[in-house]
């Protein structure tokens, strides 16, 4: 019965399902797989944080929380907000949810049915759903092959009179490149102009090897058309948790609240507690940071070199993240060329298709894995496309 709601009809799992099915059928089988696939560090959380948790169940704190969050953990990220990223908001502007859930709702309380989103191709693969869901419509606006930036004229055509929103991602995944000051301004001008509203998610700021992130509310005009996200998942390998936030204008995050209150009510209580103490313990948040930034970059680099050297394939060193996106030069699609590489090679990728058209000759891979994984994944993708 399920299958003939009308808003599920254009939402599947993903593409990528296909890819780990077969990843999970081939190991189950004693291939030894080597998984490029992940989407989340390869980190367990700091042991600090763990403990925090631990402390605040014991003590009984295994109750329902104001919708919102917790007082304290909204209190520091907003203090988090006004220090790092020159937002001027207090606790009154956060609300304390997963990251994800954060973009669902944003989306779903902003959005009037049948109205247009703007999202870039490629985008991380969970915008699109979201959006269908909220029933909008999406106009996928193709980045710069060269650079993955944002082309300001493919911008323009994409707006029309029934465009609300965009949905903007900085660090991004899948390219691994952080948005400069031309094109956050380039977006100001667009959204200000069009009277748009914009969800930026900036979940990866933490994790940048070069350049500097800026959040696009803080730019003139963006503070009160803007909902900016991010959360603990990344920067704090804290992707079981569950925990992360949005900040907004008073009266936007009134409209996320309900949704919040009659969905999931609130944030786990104790993840609350312990992602306060990832803030609040300031220096050994930031040491275990430095600690998993250090080791990517490290990673990073192998990989790029590795990458540059296979036959066929090229690819951007980014900026940020835990991505690679190399782009191929052979004669097949990526979700035919991650096929190949799992069957030929025991190397899981996702296919750059999973993420728009943009990513037909590209292959999405993860950097969140061990040098050695990385290593003998880069020779047997080189082995595997030798013979192409
Ligand atoms: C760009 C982006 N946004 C949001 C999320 C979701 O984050 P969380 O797991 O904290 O909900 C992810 C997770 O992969 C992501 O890559």
């Amino acid at each position: 019965m399920d299958e003939h709601v009308k808003r599920m009809l254009d939402v599947s799992f993903s593409a990528t399902m296909k890819i780990s099915q077969l990843a999970d059928d081939m190991e189950a089988g004693g291939k030894d797989v080597i998984s490029l696939a992940v989407g989340e560090p390869d980190f367990d959380t700091p042991e600090f944080i763990i403990e925090a948790a631990y402390e605040a169940m014991k003590q009984g704190f295994t109750h329902y929380t104001p919708p919102k969050g917790i007082s304290e953990l909204r209190e520091i990220v907003a203090k988090k907000l006004r220090t790092e990223n020159d937002l001027d908001f207090d606790s009154k502007n956060v609300l304390i949810t997963p990251t994800k859930q954060a973009i669902f709702m944003s989306v779903l309380a902003h959005l009037d049915d049948g109205a247009e989103v703007i999202l870039p191709d490629p985008a991380w693969v969970s915008y699109g759903p979201i959006v269908k869901f909220a029933d909008g419509i999406l106009r996928r606006v193709p980045l710069r092959e060269e650079d993955f930036s944002m082309d300001e004229e493919a911008m323009k055509e994409a707006i029309t009179s029934r465009t609300e929103m965009m949905i903007l991602n900085s660090p991004c995944n899948p390219t691994g490149m952080t948005m400069s000051k031309d094109e956050l301004n380039m977006v100001r001008d667009l959204a200000v102009d069009n009277d748009l509203k914009v969800v930026t998610d900036e979940v990866y700021e933490k994790l940048i090897f070069e350049g500097e992130h800026i959040s696009l509310a803080s730019l003139d005009g963006m503070r009160e058309r803007t909902i900016t996200v991010n959360g603990f998942s990344k920067a704090y390998a804290m992707t079981g948790w569950r925990i992360g936030w949005l900040a907004c204008t008073e009266e936007m995050l009134e409209n996320i609240a309900k949704i919040q209150t009659h969905s999931i009510t609130c944030a786990t209580s104790f993840a609350q507690k312990a992602a306060f103490t990832a803030l609040d313990e300031k220096e050994k948040g930031e040491k275990a940071l430095s600690y998993m930034l250090e080791k990517y970059r490290e990673r990073r680099d192998i990989i790029i070199k590795r990458l540059d050297e296979i036959d066929g394939f090229e690819c951007k060193k980014p900026e940020s993240t835990f991505y690679t996106f190399p782009r191929f030069e052979y004669d097949m699609e990526s979700m035919d060329m991650s096929m190949y590489l799992l069957r030929e090679a025991s190397v899981a990728t996702t296919p750059g298709t999973a993420f728009g058209d943009g990513g037909k000759k590209h292959l999405r891979l993860s950097f969140a894995n061990s040098k050695d994984n990385i290593e003998e994944a880069m020779d047997r993708i080189e082995r595997a496309v030798e013979k192409l």
